[in-house]
């Protein structure tokens, strides 16, 4: 890479960082947004009102990001999945799903970046985010291998309800949820056995991370709430009614996010699930 470039994108990420701990210190001295008001009055889904949902129909472009789908599956995204601009996708995740700014415009980036696209300019279709070991890993929650799977927009059913049975948490109101803890152990359980079983399979210490980053949604924007999940993972559909449960002001900010993320990871434990397996 020319040594410009480098440092334009060194200087870009630093921005970003600083610009997030900015928005976390903000988040961390004002009230949070009050149930209802979640979503942007002029967005879509502003008080729980989610336009229709619509499943997708042949030729539509989908993806390996159950979140994403559920967006065009309800036409916030485009519902064909197709020349959709890297902005709008900075634009409506930020408005549907409550991630700060810089999570917003980092994410997208770093897919324009793999696609060899321009951020600013260029369009995508959703199904150019499942590119293998770009953002897409081995060892997902939600789908299997692109080893067995080459289409990679497809949701597993079996993983799914395997993780949502892992759920041990409830929370104040008697919701169900899964906890930090319950995403770690099932995570375990796919490394180990996508390792075990995958002849291709690769998980680098990036993809790990891409990994629990993914599945830490699961926590903060939905809260672990198991009904919620159920419905978004199965049927990549918006539950009526729904909002997301990160409620910080300026949004969740990558800063706060990689509490959960860090704590989801560093209890991953391929090992554990190994000797368990031993001693049954
Ligand atoms: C901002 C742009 C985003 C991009 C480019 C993106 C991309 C992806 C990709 C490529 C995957 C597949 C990873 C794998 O192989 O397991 C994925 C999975 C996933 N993403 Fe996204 N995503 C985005 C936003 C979001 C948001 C906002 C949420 C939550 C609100 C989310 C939640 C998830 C979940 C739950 C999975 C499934 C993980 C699994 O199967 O293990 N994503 N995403």
């Amino acid at each position: 890479m020319p040594l410009l470039e480098s440092a334009a994108k060194l200087f870009r990420l630093v921005y970003i960082l600083c610009w997030d701990l900015s928005l976390t210190l903000v988040n961390l001295v004002t009230p949070s947004l009050k149930p209802g008001r979640i979503v942007p009055h002029e967005s879509p889904g502003a008080g729980g009102k989610w336009p229709e949902f619509v499943p997708p129909k042949e030729g539509d472009s989908r993806c390996a990001c159950p979140m994403l789908n559920a967006l065009a599956n309800h036409g916030i995204l485009p519902h064909d999945g197709r020349n959709i601009r890297f902005t709008e996708l900075t634009q409506t995740v930020r408005t549907s799903y409550n991630f700060a700014s810089t999570f917003c415009v980092f994410v997208p980036r770093y897919a324009a970046d793999l696609l060899l696209k321009n951020y600013k300019t260029d369009t995508f279709d959703l199904a150019e985010l499942s590119q293998h070991n770009g953002i897409e890993h081995d060892a997902s929650l939600t789908r299997q291998d692109a080893e067995y799977d080459p289409d990679q927009s497809r949701v597993h059913l079996p993983f799914v309800n395997a993780l949502l049975a892992c759920a041990s948490g409830k929370d104040r109101a008697g919701h169900v949820r899964l906890t930090p803890a319950d995403v770690s152990r099932y995570s375990s359980t796919r490394r180990a056995a996508a390792r075990a079983t995958n002849p291709a399979f690769t998980l680098s210490r990036t993809h790990k991370m891409f990994g629990s980053s993914n599945s830490s949604t699961l926590l903060t924007i939905l809260g672990g709430r198991v009904a919620d999940v159920e419905v978004f993972l199965k049927e990549e559909r918006i539950p009526a009614g729904w909002e997301p449960r990160a409620a910080h002001r300026m949004g969740l900010t990558m800063l706060a996010f990689q509490r959960t993320v860090l704590k989801v990871e560093c209890a991953i434990d391929e090992g554990a699930v190994l000797s368990e397996g031993d001693a049954e």
